[in-house]
């Protein structure tokens, strides 16, 4: 039977939840800016490469797997999506999430739900489903892509830590050996093939600084 890391995952992204939204409000000191602009330049490409493949959002209902601290929540919603729900296993991510959308006045049209898509009750379905940052915590993706399945109507946007980049040892002494927080990597193959036994069709699949981001669509 395989684990369940949940707990420890959690655990890890409450304890650094406003760490890691300084990625993106850039509220720390320059060197510690530059090193982010370098070695997580990913991080904001895939974030361009979402908004990117989402196109016109205008009247869709979307729904965001692992949505940390909530960008890409809000920057749906200004750009005229109808609803945007936001998932996530840390409440210290949601609180930063609710106080972001209050901030930006786009709380009227999202919400949020504390759960592992595991163990999410709703009966929801949404035009596209967005899943970034999120596999890397996950040792056994088919169970949970099924269930995404489910969800999504149209699209299906998703980032993979790539495996054998020199990024990945380094990831794994420092988040699970020294933090205690479980990551994995995947291969190109392996994700497609995980996605088509799913139920979804792989429409591309782009290489992005150490990651592949993949738009699918449901079969
Ligand atoms: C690296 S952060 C990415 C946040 C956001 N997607 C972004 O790119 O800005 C990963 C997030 O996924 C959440 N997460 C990890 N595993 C999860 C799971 N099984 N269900 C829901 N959220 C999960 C973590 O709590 C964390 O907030």
């Amino acid at each position: 039977m395989k684990k369940d890391n949940m707990p420890q995952v959690a655990r890890f992204w409450n304890d650094i939840a406003e760490e890691f939204d300084t990625i993106y409000t850039g509220r720390k000191g320059g060197f510690a800016r530059f090193l982010d602009q370098w070695l997580r330049k990913d991080i904001y490409q895939r974030f361009d490469w979402v908004m990117e493949r989402c196109g016109d959002v205008r009247g869709l209902r979307i729904c965001d797997i692992g949505c940390g601290s909530g960008r890409f929540v809000t920057e749906f919603v200004k750009r005229g999506a109808a609803h945007v729900t936001g998932v996530d296993v840390a409440p210290e991510m949601l609180r930063l999430s609710k106080e972001l959308v209050e901030k930006d006045g786009t709380a009227d049209r999202c919400d949020f739900a504390l759960a592992d898509v595991l163990n999410w009750k709703t009966t929801q379905t949404f035009d596209i489903t967005i899943a970034i940052g999120f596999w890397d915590y996950i040792q056994d993706p088919p169970e949970r892509l099924r269930l995404i399945r489910q969800k999504t109507n149209q699209t299906f946007l998703s980032a993979w830590p790539r495996f054998w980049t020199w990024r990945m040892p380094v990831r794994k002494v420092r988040l699970q050996y020294i933090r205690g927080c479980p990551v994995y990597f995947f291969r190109r193959s392996q994700i497609e093939k995980m996605l088509r036994d799913s139920g979804f069709e792989v429409v591309r699949c782009d290489t992005v600084g150490k990651l592949f981001c993949v738009e699918a669509r449901p079969i």
